[in-house]
């Protein structure tokens, strides 16, 4: 049965947010597990104009889901402004996501003035965007041109059928593929394709999929189905694990492991033996990652979440839209993330599929993928 799930109002002590001053910290700032803030997801916008079974399933995300009002969404000036007191306290990647993030309107106004911030010792951003593809052929160039760096492209399969079943909504393969080749185009080079794979579903596109993109310049991300938010219905049996997945691949090629690129990567990368790229194995499920997680995820409505299945966030949006100095809300993340010792994953295949609060998690499309 599916359960009609609304995001949590934030329950979290107000005292966490209770305005206090940023103080000078000695090197990065780390949580209780010693993980630096490195990553910052922000979701723009709630709503999708898909609605993939394992994200937004369309029994539960009809026409009367409650999706947050305009009003409750945090403006671009919002977002800037706690984009830049994260910065200024370590933060060197942002993503954009959603729900689908170029359905925000003027999405590439909001990129101009994230690619405008500088880190302390004034480098820029690592700038990364995470799109379904459906309206890229349209946005590309505008957000290249806004200065986007980076873009990472979610594609399930290229066989049509099975692409318009999984999106739910009829959406051709064809007008992705030719949002990649514009964002191509457009000089977004080394795009990021990120494939979960669902048991039954689509693991026959492993091996198409791989074809396809091997040598075409995009690196191809298979991800295990997680059972993230409360309403995909996720089973254990539908998880490919990406042992599986790796032994499919060398079925037809030699692949050899490669370095991490960056510590707290969600990926193991591996690298076609015949030099034609790589591909990535985001393997939540079956080996966790938490140990090095360095991301922190800001809603549509600016609450902080700590982790991708975290069941409240902390209200920014209040703080903001109050008086709050920026060195206040550099006070309060600091106090948010010194509090953090989230590892969900690492603790889940010890716990029962309900965290047993009584608390839902909240949806993927409402945090950021
Ligand atoms: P790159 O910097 O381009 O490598 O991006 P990334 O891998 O950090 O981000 P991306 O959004 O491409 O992540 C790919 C997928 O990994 C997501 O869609 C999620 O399915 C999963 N994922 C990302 N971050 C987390 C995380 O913190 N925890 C878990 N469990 N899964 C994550
Ligand atoms: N399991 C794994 N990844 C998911 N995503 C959304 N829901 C899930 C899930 N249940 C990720 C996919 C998609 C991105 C927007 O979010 O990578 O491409
Ligand atoms: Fe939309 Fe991405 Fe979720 Fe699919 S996975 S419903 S494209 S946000
Ligand atoms: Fe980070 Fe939570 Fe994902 Fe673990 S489950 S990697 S702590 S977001």
């Amino acid at each position: 049965m599916v359960h009609r799930v609304i995001p949590l109002l934030d329950q979290r002590n107000h005292a966490t947010q209770a305005l206090r001053s940023a103080t000078p910290v000695d090197g990065p700032l780390l949580d209780t597990l010693h993980r630096p803030l490195h990553d910052l997801r922000i979701s723009v916008t709630d709503r999708c104009n898909f609605r993939c079974s394992y994200c937004m399933p369309k029994a539960v995300f009809d026409k009367d889901y409650p999706y947050l009002p305009h009003s409750a969404l945090l403006s671009f000036e919002e977002i800037t402004r706690v984009a830049r007191v994260a910065v200024a306290q370590g933060v060197r990647k942002i993503r954009l996501t959603g729900g689908e993030p170029l359905l925000r309107k003027n999405i590439e106004v909001l990129v101009a003035q994230l690619a405008a911030l500088r880190t302390p010792d004034g480098q820029p951003l690592d700038l990364t965007l995470t799109t379904n593809g459906a309206l890229l052929a349209r946005k590309a160039q505008a957000l290249k041109d806004a200065g986007l760096q980076r873009l990472t492209v979610s594609l399930d399969g290229l066989d049509d059928r099975i692409f318009r079943q999984m999106n739910d909504v009829d959406f051709p393969v064809r007008d992705v593929l030719d949002g990649l080749d514009a964002a191509h185009r457009a000089g977004l080079a080394h795009i990021k394709v990120n494939m979960v794979v669902q048991r039954g579903t689509n693991d026959h596109e492993i091996l198409p999929m791989a074809r396809h993109f091997k040598g075409s310049g995009n690196t191809l991300r298979f991800i295990e189905y997680m059972d993230v938010g409360a309403t995909n219905g996720w089973r254990m049996d539908q998880v490919v694990p990406s042992r599986e997945v790796l032994q499919t691949l060398q079925t037809e090629w030699a692949l050899r492991p490669l370095a991490p690129a960056a510590p707290g990567e969600t990926a193991q990368r591996w690298a076609y033996a015949d030099g034609s790229g790589e591909i990535g194995l985001i393997s939540s499920v079956t080996q966790a990652f938490c140990a090095d997680c360095s991301r922190a995820r800001l809603s549509t409505d600016g609450k902080l979440y700590l982790c991708l299945f975290a069941t409240q966030g902390h209200d920014l949006r209040s703080l903001l839209r109050g008086d709050a100095s920026e060195d206040q809300l550099a006070g309060a993340l600091q106090h948010i993330w010194q509090g953090r010792s989230d590892r969900y994953s690492a603790l889940r295949a010890a716990l029962p599929f309900e965290t047993g609060t009584g608390a839902k998690r909240v949806e993927m499309s409402y945090i950021g993928g």
